[in-house]
């Protein structure tokens, strides 16, 4: 079904992500038929170019990352008559006459700040000064929003002078995913799981998103942020809530988010001993962290792990670890929940019995699969074993489900049919922040250096350990 007829403004038109997610990812919506013919895409930048000279990138640029199946040549000619671009001076006023000229006031308008966060303000501002913004104008802003508490708050201070709540989305891609938004379906769609998921029944929850791509060519961003500030005060933030949260009420924008600040609002402050920090090492595969990062002195963390407790009914006494980090053995998002023991065996033989575990593979080979005890087949008397119950999804749906649309795509249309159930509040990433804080200040007080750890492993051996020592092991990386 194609959304309304749109106008989209893209600042910062001809960076990395507008090139590599934004722009192709519209295309694919085009080429599947969500995009109306009349919707209107606006790369807007600092340098002059012509219409022709952005369409001619804009066209190199899904050449690249789309599936060659995907980019006929009559589609794109089709897709990139929607494109134009203008020059703008984003802390001055060229530009700004031009773009307004085209704008269109019965349309969605929406503005897509992929810029830096310290233009956030120029931009809102002459939109509104330019008259370019109506009432139900849109805009889109991306992580890091912030990178405190303070700055945060700014931000959200800064946006709130020219728009309401109602008109800011922030992304996190993490929620754009198709298995993460199928963990709202699992938890809240099935009778199977709700009555058992707390304290009573779940043993312990591991989040883990390792990567095997190290820091190299973004090193001097990521050297001031590191993995707790680029992905848990974010994307792992927003699994633990998705995994964590109560039912909300209805699957609207201000229950889910509610529900998930409610969580977040619960995490207790975490002792030093349940945080495990780590830098990689050089390997033979790569140059280690401090190369990548061209700072040989570099205090950052590549890797996380760390042990949480939610404080409330629910999950008192249910610990969950997290773990996140690059240049690991394996690509692997997933959440692991962890049943507990039957409180009795009536089985005398049962050294294969263990606890059910039910895991949600976020990427790659998305799906789900749960182990369950069950008697060994043959005569050789009670004997249990586990078995997994596996359900990739591609093979359980076939092969449109395997063809899933990126975050990026369904976020954007979620933005074009005014849709914020997927997209963080201001009050939802300050309170993620009140929560980082004195974390990565207790770093800095202390001059806490991360562990080493090998490339291409499972991280630092105290990760191990974070969870040896309450008896408990992580799932393997496969
Ligand atoms: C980004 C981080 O937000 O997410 C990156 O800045 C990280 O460091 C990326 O690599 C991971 O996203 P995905 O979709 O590849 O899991």
């Amino acid at each position: 079904i194609p959304v309304d007829p749109f106008d989209l403004v893209i600042f910062g038109g001809t960076g990395d992500l507008a090139r590599r997610k934004i722009l192709p990812g519209l295309y694919l919506r085009f080429w599947d038929g969500q995009l109306p013919e009349t919707a209107q895409i606006v790369g807007a930048a600092r340098s002059e170019m012509s219409d022709e000279d952005f369409r001619g990138m804009v066209r190199a640029a899904i050449n690249e990352v789309v599936p060659a199946r995907k980019c006929d040549a009559d589609r794109l000619d089709a897709f990139l008559n929607l494109v134009s671009y203008v020059a703008i001076n984003a802390t001055g006023e060229g530009g700004w006459r031009e773009l307004a000229a085209r704008m269109r006031p019965d349309r969605v308008q929406a503005f897509y700040f992929s810029v830096g966060p310290s233009l956030f303000g120029d931009l809102a501002e002459r939109l509104h000064s330019h008259k370019i913004a109506g009432p139900g104008a849109r805009i889109v802003v991306e992580k890091p929003f912030g990178n405190d508490l303070a700055t945060a708050r700014a931000l959200n201070k800064t946006l709130a002078l020219h728009f309401d709540e109602t008109q800011i989305y922030r992304i996190d891609h993490y929620l754009g995913k198709e298995t993460v938004q199928n963990l709202m379906a699992v938890r809240f769609a099935n009778m199977l799981f709700e009555p058992l998921w707390n304290a009573q029944y779940i043993d312990h929850v591991q989040i883990t998103v390792a990567e095997t791509v190290g820091v190299g060519g973004r090193g001097s961003y990521y050297d001031k942020s590191g993995a707790m500030r680029d992905m848990v005060q974010n994307h792992l933030m927003q699994l633990l809530c998705l995994t964590a949260m109560e039912p909300p009420s209805k699957f609207d924008p201000d229950a889910v988010r509610d529900e998930k600040l409610k969580v977040i609002r619960a995490l207790e402050p975490v002792p030093a001993h349940d945080i495990v920090r780590g830098q990689y090492q050089p390997g033979p595969d790569g140059p280690g962290y401090r190369e990548d990062a061209e700072n040989p002195d570099s205090r950052t963390e590549s890797f996380i792990a760390m042990k949480l407790h939610i404080a409330n009914w629910r999950w008192n006494g249910t610990p969950f670890y997290l773990r996140t980090g690059k240049r690991m053995k394996a690509r692997v998002s997933e959440i692991v929940v962890r049943f507990k023991e039957p409180p009795h065996s009536i089985f005398e033989d049962d050294t294969g019995q263990s606890a059910n575990e039910l895991t949600i593979r976020l990427q790659p080979n998305e799906g789900m699969d749960m182990t369950v005890t069950i008697k060994e087949p043959g005569p050789g008397g009670m004997r249990l074993v586990d078995v997994p119950l596996d359900m990739t999804f591609a093979e359980a749906l076939g092969e449109e489900a395997a063809d899933v649309p990126d975050a990026y795509e369904r976020l954007i249309m979620d933005v074009i049919r005014g849709n914020q159930t997927l997209f963080m509040r201001g009050d939802e990433v300050e309170a993620a922040w009140a929560w980082t804080d004195p974390i990565i200040a207790g770093w800095t007080e202390r001059e806490e250096k991360p562990h080493r750890y090998e490339a291409g492993s499972t991280g630092p051996e105290d990760a191990l350990i974070l969870l040896h020592r309450d008896g408990r092991r992580w799932k393997e990386l496969r």
